[in-house]
């Protein structure tokens, strides 16, 4: 059912606890329905899409229109001996999704547990941790084409997805996210690629999809601040890369400074790094500053508006600029 509502505050719906309000805020869990609205619209375009307000900067203070799709639904559309299609509705919080899975032993999203946000919004930043992205396992993506209100769908490819980036967040706005079909395995192999994430589980003999989602919601609420307590919206930067050149003048400032190779001739630099070494770890000014455990994730100690993060944001690339000669590009969606 459409739920049109006026005047309605955003706080409680961006994980970074920042005030501003929607002059019309739409919600429905119907994809029809908000195909119909969308298509009575004069200016679809200006419509701002929420999904789980986890990976959003409220920077003005008022939104004139978001649209909150909370389609819910999870089935299996196709199986066969090894893989399995599930179909998940753009409303599903994400880790219920991830949940389910673990729980009926189909592979390939354990790796991203416990990371905020719906199942409609995990196309659109290709999230990614612990040596998964969701691109390995997204089949399509159904949407709603906000210019026409016609429905669109997209395969793997034509999604773009690249590190924390696809079509859907070059084309911000242009397509509300209904559904989205991933191809699941029933048979699991655990990738323990990343570091930490081996170490996590080096205790035990025989590793389970279970214990591998229990080992990264132990890493990730060791590492990352609970919304809940302290405003955030994870990383705010993206990890840059760098050439060869620039990673070896950083390895000669620190030996263990951590560099990934991504293709020839180019690395992938921890942001933290560069965000701590340029003295910014644990720093607070006013309201905002970054986490104690982990620079990359900038707080709202309480109060900060929008505005006061962009400008604590700004500051730490600019220093992080002079000091290193890397711009750092920020994750988050400023709006
Ligand atoms: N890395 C590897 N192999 C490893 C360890 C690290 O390739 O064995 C890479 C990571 O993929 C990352 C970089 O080295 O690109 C730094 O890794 P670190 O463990 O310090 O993680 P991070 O930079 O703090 C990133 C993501 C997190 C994600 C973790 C774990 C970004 C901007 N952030 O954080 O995602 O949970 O890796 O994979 O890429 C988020 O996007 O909000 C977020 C929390």
């Amino acid at each position: 059912m459409i739920n049109i509502r006026q005047e309605v505050p955003l706080f409680s719906y961006n994980t970074f606890g920042i005030p501003a309000t929607a002059s019309v805020f739409v919600e429905s869990d119907d994809a029809t329905e908000l195909a119909d609205f969308v298509r009575s619209l004069p200016d679809p375009s200006s419509a701002f899409l929420l999904g789980g307000g986890s990976n959003v900067l409220f920077v003005s203070n008022r939104c004139e229109l978001v649209i909150h799709p909370v389609i819910k639904g999870i089935e299996v559309t196709a199986e066969t001996g090894d893989d399995v299609w599930i179909r998940a509705g753009a409303g599903e919080g994400w880790d219920d999704f991830v949940s389910w899975c673990v729980a009926r032993n189909y592979a390939g999203v354990e790796n991203l547990s416990h990371i905020p946000g719906t199942v409609g919004a995990c196309p659109i930043q290709n999230i990614g941790a612990y040596g998964t992205e969701v691109k390995e396992t997204v089949e399509t993506v159904e949407t709603i084409e906000t210019a026409t209100g016609k429905t669109v769908t997209f395969n793997n490819q034509q999604c773009q997805f690249d590190y924390r980036d696809s079509f859907f967040k070059k084309h911000r706005g242009k397509y509300l996210i209904t559904a989205v079909q991933f191809k699941l395995s029933k048979r699991f192999e655990p990738n323990v690629k990343y570091a930490g994430l081996k170490t996590e589980l080096s205790r035990n003999t025989h590793v389970t999809m279970e214990n591998m989602r229990q080992a990264v919601i132990s890493i990730r609420s060791r590492k990352l601040p609970d919304s809940a307590e302290l405003g955030n919206a994870g990383s705010f930067f993206k990890n840059p890369t760098i050439n060869t050149a620039k990673s070896r003048e950083i390895n000669e400032l620190d030996p263990q400074a951590p560099l990934y190779p991504v293709s020839h001739g180019y690395w992938k630099m921890s942001a933290a790094w560069l965000i701590r070494h340029a003295g910014w770890k644990g720093m607070q000014d006013g309201n905002v500053g970054t986490h104690k455990r982990q620079p990359l994730v900038i707080v709202n100690y309480g109060g900060a508006t929008g505005k006061e993060v962009l400008d604590f944001a700004q500051k730490i690339i600019d220093s992080v600029d002079q000091k290193f000669g890397i711009r750092l590009d920020p994750e988050v969606n400023v709006v």
